[in-house]
């Protein structure tokens, strides 16, 4: 039996109400040698029975697993000086694995680090890890001043930098999609690729977490890390993609390549101000980007690239969309321009669709683009993990696929900042809740 501990920081909050929690359960529930021990420590008084209660919302507790709660605030170290002993009892004297999950603000993983390296580190049977939740500062420079208190008190091999797309099937097979299928690999380029489009659009606003989502906008919240890194595996070369340190460097220069070209257009949604009104009158945070960005690659000049996330849209979808040059058919019936698309759906199903043209049964053989689609989440629903559940589950393997490291981030900042230097100069553009965005214009011109 293996047995651990995940020591939650930010346990009352909604990641780990929604996510992290049914993300252990179902761990525990698929491995029957795997034990966990969850820790939760908020601010809140709570016993643990309160705490299971909260967390559980009537789910029932799998066997093999324990949920404990400690009462403690990093930015008073004397509330925290029984951690140690806490997580001790929690282990009950079980050499256990250790994942102290940072789900609070950025602006306290140094102050929390510092508490876990001065009370709880000391556990030579077996490994410690921290896992770090996105957002990563609020520009480059307060990354870069985040990850050295990190380093201080951990070495790199230590951190998780986690950011959930990576985690998701569509997006973790991109890969595989792109390198077990010639059909594909071949025109992956600029030569037969016009445009590339990632877009993760939602249906709801910012519900309870306005405190945050003002601070941080659509650009920093979404587009630093999920749009890019779901952009890298898109745009990297490599011939060996599953040797760490190459599969790495293909993805830093895959950020480092791109640049923006000031086309950008934002947006706010309506009842977003009365939402604010308490904490921001009249902010200006975008609560929808749409941008398009460029590639000093060789493979990909003359590709137009879309980023385009929002809130309180038309549809809860997101998807990648490789659209492919079109070319003349002068054999076809009706002879005019016809192009294909690959569709890879990240959400809410997880469908492959490639749109190709062909002739419809008929008299008049008419020239029709149709759909093949492969869905996987319809006909693998119950084995499809969730994203928290495959996190935990790389870090505890100690894999670092799903992880960003700290020279990716810097350089996605590095553009994020070039990006956000550019929304001083522009007011979002108001769209009405349910829309498809700000009406007007479109963030690029024609692709080459
Ligand atoms: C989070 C953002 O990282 O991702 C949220 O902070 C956003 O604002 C969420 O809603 C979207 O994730 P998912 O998995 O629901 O698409």
């Amino acid at each position: 039996m293996q047995h651990y501990t995940l020591i939650i920081f930010g346990g009352t909050g909604d990641l780990t109400r929604r996510k992290l929690i049914p993300a252990v359960r179902e761990l525990v529930r698929k491995d029957p040698e795997m034990a966990v021990s969850v820790l939760g420590i908020g601010r809140t008084p709570l016993s643990g029975n309160d705490y299971k209660t909260l967390l559980l919302q009537g789910e029932d507790l799998p066997p093999r697993m324990t949920i404990h709660y400690y009462t403690g605030n990093v930015m008073e170290p004397d509330s925290m000086a029984g951690l140690r002993e806490k997580i001790e009892s929690v282990e009950s004297g079980m050499p256990a694995g250790r994942i102290f999950y940072l789900a609070t603000s950025y602006k306290l993983f140094g102050r929390i680090a510092k508490c876990i390296r001065s009370c709880c580190t000391e556990n030579d049977k077996f490994f410690t890890r921290i896992i770090a939740e996105k957002p990563f500062g609020s520009d480059r420079k307060s990354f870069n001043r985040l990850n050295e208190e990190l380093k201080t008190h951990f070495t790199e091999s230590q951190i998780y930098r986690a950011d959930h797309y990576l985690a998701k099937g569509t997006v973790d097979n991109i890969l595989r999609t792109r390198f077990s299928n010639p059909l594909f690999e071949s025109v992956w380029n600029s030569g037969f690729i016009s445009r590339i489009t990632i877009a993760v659009e939602e249906k709801l606003g910012v519900a309870n977490r306005t405190g945050y989502y003002d601070q941080t906008g659509a650009i920093k919240d979404m587009v630093q890390n999920h749009l890019l890194q779901t952009l890298s595996l898109i745009l990297m070369n490599t011939t060996r993609p599953l040797e760490e340190s190459s599969f790495r460097q293909a993805k830093i220069n895959a950020i480092d390549n791109l640049y923006f070209d000031h086309e950008i257009r934002t947006g706010q949604y309506r009842g977003y101000l009365d939402e604010v009104q308490n904490i921001n009158p009249g902010s200006e945070t975008e609560t929808f980007a749409e941008l398009k960005l460029h590639s000093r690659d060789p493979r990909w000049k003359g590709t137009g690239i879309v980023l385009r996330t929002g809130k309180k849209l038309k549809k809860r979808q997101a998807y990648i969309e490789i659209e492919f040059r079109g070319t003349s058919c002068s054999v076809c019936p009706e002879p005019g321009h016809v192009s294909n698309k690959l569709i890879l759906h990240i959400q809410p199903l997880q469908n492959v669709e490639l749109t190709i043209n062909t002739t419809l049964p008929g008299e008049k053989a008419e020239l029709k683009p149709v759909k093949m689609t492969f869905c996987p989440t319809c006909e693998f629903r119950s084995n499809t993990p969730e994203a928290y559940e495959m996190i935990l589950k790389e870090c505890l393997r100690g894999n670092k696929r799903l992880f960003m490291n700290a020279e990716e981030l810097d350089i996605a900042w590095r553009l994020t900042d070039s990006i956000l230097e550019d929304l001083k100069e522009r007011k979002p553009v108001i769209y009405e809740p349910g829309s498809t965005g700000p009406a007007d214009g479109n963030a690029g011109g024609q692709d080459q």
